[in-house]
């Protein structure tokens, strides 16, 4: 893999791209996609085929750094997410930073209307899921630690003092576009890491916020490039100011 931005090189092995990834101890949140050029996150109802062998080594780099991964529970169910798993290298090198071996997983789900037999519920450690009061009363009985953020809807501000109080402070959210739009609505997001595939998906593909408007735009810095089997992997940050008024 060859890093482009801000410096020209080559990135070898894993914990070289960990290293690129590797965040101070603090409250942080990066949303992880990958798209086709024009924008879709799915080609046959899942990402699988957007992606290759870089940009899951970034994906698996990027979880190796992290306290915490999110998703939304229509992403954990449609992409079938199990347990989190990383290399024996890689928990040891978390180990060594003074970070458990392995992340946690959130799943975030308003309704708590998610499928009980589903493969991540026997993460190690637990899942935390993140709800509503009437989610929580749905979850009734579930594995894992169900937190309630608000009573109808989840209050994502809330969710992420949670985290940090679990000492889950540097997270990647790993979408879906809903939850993308929701943390971008609350001004959450610090970093968005967005490979972008060589493939025009044309209409009829959920893109990256989904169908919902966003409000102002947004805008974004370029903090990092890297190029791996032809796919380009940015790095976005978010600068303080970031509303785009037309
Ligand atoms: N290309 C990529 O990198 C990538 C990444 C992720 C997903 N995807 C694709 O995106 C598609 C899924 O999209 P999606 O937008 O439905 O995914 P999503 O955002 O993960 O799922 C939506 C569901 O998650 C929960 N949720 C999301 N935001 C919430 C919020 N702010 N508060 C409470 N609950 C919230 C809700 O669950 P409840 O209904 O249970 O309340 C909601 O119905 C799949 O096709 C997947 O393959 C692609």
């Amino acid at each position: 893999m060859r890093q482009l931005y801000p410096v020209a090189g080559e990135v070898d092995g894993p914990e070289a791209l960990e290293e690129l990834y590797l965040l101070p101890p603090g409250k942080h949140l990066r949303v992880v996609f990958i798209t086709s050029i024009d924008g879709a996150v799915e080609l046959d109802g899942r990402s699988g085929s957007l992606g290759g062998p870089a940009d899951r080594q970034v994906f698996q780099a990027l979880r190796a750094v992290s306290d915490a991964v999110v998703v939304g529970a229509g992403t954990a169910s449609k992409e079938n997410y199990g347990p989190l798993r990383l290399s024996a290298g890689a928990s040891e090198r978390r180990r060594s930073r003074g970070q458990p071996p392995l992340p946690r997983l959130v799943v975030v789900s308003a309704r708590g209307a998610v499928d009980r037999s589903a493969r991540w519920w026997s993460s190690e450690p637990p899942p935390l899921v993140v709800t509503t009061s009437t989610g929580a009363a749905a979850l009734d009985g579930a594995a894992g630690e169900v937190v309630v953020c608000g009573e109808h809807q989840v209050d994502l501000v809330e969710a992420v003092e949670q985290m940090a109080a679990r000492e889950l402070q540097r997270v990647a959210c790993e979408g879906g576009p809903h939850l993308f739009r929701d943390l971008l609505d609350e001004g959450l997001v610090d970093e968005l890491c967005l490979t972008i595939s060589p493939v025009l998906a044309g209409a009829g593909h959920l893109h990256l916020l989904g169908s919902k408007p966003l409000g102002p735009a947004q805008r974004f810095s370029l903090a990092g490039l890297l190029e791996g089997d032809g796919m380009l992997i940015a790095r976005f940050s978010v600068p303080r100011n970031r509303c785009v008024r037309p």
